[in-house]
């Protein structure tokens, strides 16, 4: 009896007090192979030079980076850059120096882990023979990092196979020492195709872990880092709602479908953003000329000097279709290759711009060279050329056959370049079939060349039609892409 009384005076005090709602500080540690604008080769770079951000702009957010201090990280950076600290890491039975460097930007602490001979490389930043030993070293030493200086997040947030470990260590082995005890975990997964897979005589040797875990890490009788991260971490994310739901199957999984849908309870799919102030038609340096929703008339001008560029004819009636992305076989190439002659028999430009694959290479240097004077294949990674493209472009083609966000499509949108995409992944959260006056691109579902052939025509078609042509680009430099509303979404999954 004494009790209920009790409580209920609790509440009826409690009801008098005003309501405040105290937003939760917390402490947030990102780590990641890549940030825009220091070091940037993929999609990656992008999201974590402006998802932290986006969050640093809130007070009740405290929020860090950590990244490998690569060689070619240019020196306008890394002159500003402080040394902190140095210490030496365990990689399985070697000891390897850590040196940690400094370096506030845009509200966002970052700090760069220093090993010469792990980072100073000539050309890429991955793809050599010792990347598993890269990234384990730089996967321990930021743990080590945060030990050192004192700086125990509430959540750390690893992305991709090249943090993976860093789960599997604070996890496995750093789990007695409280403070490591406390965190949690986010493990995003940007492309489930790249998995860090190694031999299995690596995994004490090399990553020093110890039998008690393996049946986390082991998988197919190799060592796999993404699947130990995803079964140990807290939370698994992804870049959209629908690859969320696509990494289940077989099809989009590579191998990984029964782990994920072991961990369904904790698989969480949020959409990227794109940084809105970074790619803006109104402010961009690299274009012939300025334009916005309002006044789109500089985006005829940037069409005309592209043209020009290229070699192509300068002409304003006809439309200019733009491909811009890596040249792997997941973005959905083998489409284009089938269609591509039935296409350039039309009468329409076509772009393309990017590298990878030695057969994709030569595929679209042949086509170009076939169709001079209508087709231009510039095989190369290039920001400014990038750009561009987008703004002089009409048409965006993008038909991946699995794409886990993409970034391209909502870039190309904002330079009011209209995309034309695969119902897939993040292509399929991102653009709307334009039906009336709704939607913001031109969508095919199933992967088959004649599909994608029929919506390009019907897209030709609808730039044909030179007024309605105009509302449709306006409507897609509208379509909001920008981080804001996602952040929320991050915070929210944080605060679970
Ligand atoms: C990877 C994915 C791409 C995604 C990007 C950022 O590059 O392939 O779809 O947009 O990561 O999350």
């Amino acid at each position: 009896m004494a009790k209920a009384k009790t409580v209920k005076s609790v509440k009826a005090r409690s009801e008098k007090l005003p309501k405040i709602t105290v937003k939760e500080y917390k402490k947030i540690i990102f780590l990641g192979s890549e940030a825009a604008p220091f070091i940037a080769t993929g999609g990656l770079a992008d999201v974590l030079g402006s998802l932290p951000k986006e969050l640093a702009k809130k007070d009740n957010l405290d929020i860090s980076v950590i990244l490998p201090l690569y060689g070619n990280i240019s020196d306008e950076y890394k002159k500003q850059f402080r040394f902190l600290t140095n210490f030496y890491v365990s990689v399985g039975w070697r000891s390897q120096y850590a040196g940690v460097f400094f370096f506030e930007y845009q509200k966002v602490k970052f700090y760069f882990i220093d090993n010469e001979y792990y980072f100073k490389r000539e050309g890429n930043i991955y793809g050599f023979y010792d990347d598993g030993e890269r990234f384990a070293f730089f996967s321990r030493a930021a743990l080590d990092t945060i030990a050192r200086l004192n700086i125990y997040p509430d959540i750390l947030h690893c992305n991709d196979w090249q943090t993976a470990a860093s789960i599997i260590y604070l996890k496995g082995m750093y789990y007695g020492d409280d403070k490591f005890r406390r965190i949690k975990t986010v493990f995003t997964i940007h492309n489930i195709e790249y998995q860090g897979k190694f031999g299995m005589e690596t995994y004490s040797d090399l990553f020093g872990f110890p039998d008690s875990i393996m049946s986390f890490v082991e998988y197919d009788g190799l060592v796999n880092l993404m699947k130990g991260a995803i079964e140990m971490t807290d939370i698994v994310s992804t870049v959209s709602p629908t690859y969320a739901g696509e990494i289940k199957y077989p099809f989009f999984a590579h191998g990984l479908d029964p782990v994920i849908c072991r961990n369904e309870r904790k698989l969480v799919g949020i959409l990227n953003g794109i940084d809105i102030d970074y790619y803006d038609p109104k402010t961009d340096k690299s274009i012939f000329a300025k334009y916005s929703a309002a006044d789109i008339s500089g985006k005829a001008t940037c069409k005309a000097e592209l043209q020009k560029m290229l070699g192509l004819p300068e002409r304003n009636d006809v439309p200019v279709i733009a491909v811009i992305s890596r040249l792997v076989s997941h973005k959905g190439l083998d489409l284009i290759k089938d269609i591509a002659e039935r296409l350039l028999s039309e009468d329409v430009q076509l772009v393309i711009l990017g590298k990878g694959e030695i057969g994709y290479e030569n595929y679209f240097r042949y086509i170009a060279e076939s169709y001079q004077g209508k087709c231009a294949a510039i095989i190369a990674y290039n920001q400014d050329l990038s750009r561009k493209i987008y703004s002089g472009a009409d048409l965006f083609l993008m038909p991946s056959k699995a794409e886990p966000c993409g970034l391209s499509q909502m870039i190309a949108s904002r330079y009011g370049t209209v995309p034309i995409v695969r119902e897939t992944g993040g292509l399929n959260d991102s653009i709307k079939a334009i039906v009336g006056d709704m939607g913001n691109g031109f969508t095919f579902h199933d992967y088959n060349s004649n599909d994608m052939l029929y919506v390009v025509k019907q897209a030709i078609d609808a730039y044909r039609n030179k007024d309605e042509w105009g509302k449709i680009v306006r409507r897609v430099m509208k379509t909001d892409f920008s981080w804001k509303k996602q952040a929320e979404k991050y915070e929210e999954m944080y605060n679970k």
